[in-house]
């Protein structure tokens, strides 16, 4: 209606679409979901009050569709290193088809942002079934999911409008971060030291995600050197593989431009048969134990002829951005948050690079924010 219309419109403020806005609110919402998940006063991560005794936490079983698929994909990094306990992750239309092997006390946990998703849902039902406990990270407390949870543990994210899912998703990674440490001192695989500097790390991320945002205007230029491209490919690794794959799914979702996200290891194995000059190529490589790697895999797409734009802080750009036909600068940031700090630029690009290409934004064709349906 066309008052419905103008309430909506009154609800973006001063931006153009409510994505854009969402992505702007990714500072303040990551800090007001950290605000549940860890003390301020002494550094330590804290879980809304659960009675469930995560120590004997002997396998996860993660399952999510969508970009909270992505964040399962980082998670499962976290649990691993941090608490050195076995993850298993999956897709939910995957998971409830394929009989999986369901060990006795083991975690089962469901990342969503509506928490209906359908296929999350039943996959949930089904581990419920099999006795598993049921951990839930859901933005929506309302929800089918958050109901059913044994354990709850919801992003602040606040309501997410624009179809492409944001501000949810680095709020998922808020989360399953706190989760991944306080499972680490529970199991005894982190000591007060560590965990007071993983806290830390975790605090930096809102003002990260300002440094990050206050790029906007680079990207938007350089949505114009992506907005002709047919396809376009995203590399990383480690935990920035996930980001590779959410970069090319936002910008697949809302520009209708063919992406594929890669982790860079596996370029020879195929996709560098499509390097030329018309497939411009993003690699996210912070700075850390993976850049070198990383910025090999990229110099064997640029002697390909490849077009490459670089995501990475100054000191990696200083390094390996020469011949790059673009670069995008981000804060020097801890490895543990530059997840959700290089979310921030796949999520302008792909959104920029849609405004390009006069798209609607919100609505992107064929898609729905919440798959109710198998
Ligand atoms: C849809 C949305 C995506 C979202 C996915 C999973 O495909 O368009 O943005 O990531 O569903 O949704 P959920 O609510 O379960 O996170």
């Amino acid at each position: 209606t066309h008052s419905g219309a103008t309430a909506a419109a009154a609800e973006k403020g001063n931006y153009r679409h409510f994505m854009q806005k969402e992505i702007f609110e990714q500072p303040t919402v990551v800090a007001q979901t950290l605000r549940s998940y860890v003390h301020q006063a002494n550094n330590s991560v804290a879980l809304p009050q659960i009675d469930f005794d995560l120590s004997t936490v002997k396998r996860i079983t993660i399952v999510a569709c969508g970009t909270s698929f992505y964040a399962a994909m980082v998670a499962k990094y976290w649990f691993e290193t941090f608490a050195r306990v076995p993850v298993d992750i999956d897709v939910a239309s995957e998971f409830r088809y394929r009989q999986p092997v369901l060990e006795d006390g083991g975690l089962a946990l469901f990342i969503s942002q509506s928490g209906e998703t359908a296929d999350t849902l039943a996959a949930l039902r089904h581990c419920k079934a099999e006795g598993q406990t049921i951990g839930v990270v859901v933005n929506v407390p309302t929800s089918s999911m958050a109901r059913e949870a044994d354990l709850l543990l919801p992003t602040h994210a606040g309501p997410e409008i624009g179809v492409a899912s944001t501000k949810a998703f680095t709020c998922q990674l808020a989360v399953l971060a706190a989760l991944a440490a306080h499972l680490a001192v529970k199991k005894g695989r982190m000591d007060r030291a560590e965990e007071e500097e993983v806290v830390r790390h975790l605090l930096e991320a809102p003002a990260a995600l300002n440094a990050a945002l206050d790029h906007d205007e680079d990207i938007a230029a350089m949505a114009h050197l992506i907005a002709p491209a047919r396809d376009v490919l995203y590399l990383g690794r480690g935990p920035d593989y996930p980001l590779a794959l959410e970069g090319a799914l936002k910008l697949k979702e809302i520009s209708y431009i063919h992406a594929e996200g890669y982790a860079s290891g596996e370029m020879k194995h195929g996709p560098i048969a499509l390097i030329d000059e018309a497939v411009p190529v993003i690699v996210l490589a912070p700075s850390g134990p993976l850049f070198e790697k990383t910025v090999s895999n990229m110099q064997e797409v640029r002697a390909r002829g490849g077009q490459v734009v670089l995501i990475s802080d100054a000191e990696g750009l200083r390094e390996a951005g020469e011949g790059c036909i673009a670069t995008i600068e981000m804060p020097r940031v801890h490895p543990l948050i530059a997840p959700l700090v290089y979310a921030v630029p796949v999520q302008l690009l792909a959104y920029h690079t849609a405004c390009v290409k006069g798209t609607d934004v919100d609505q992107p064709r064929n898609l729905a924010k919440s798959v109710t349906v198998e």
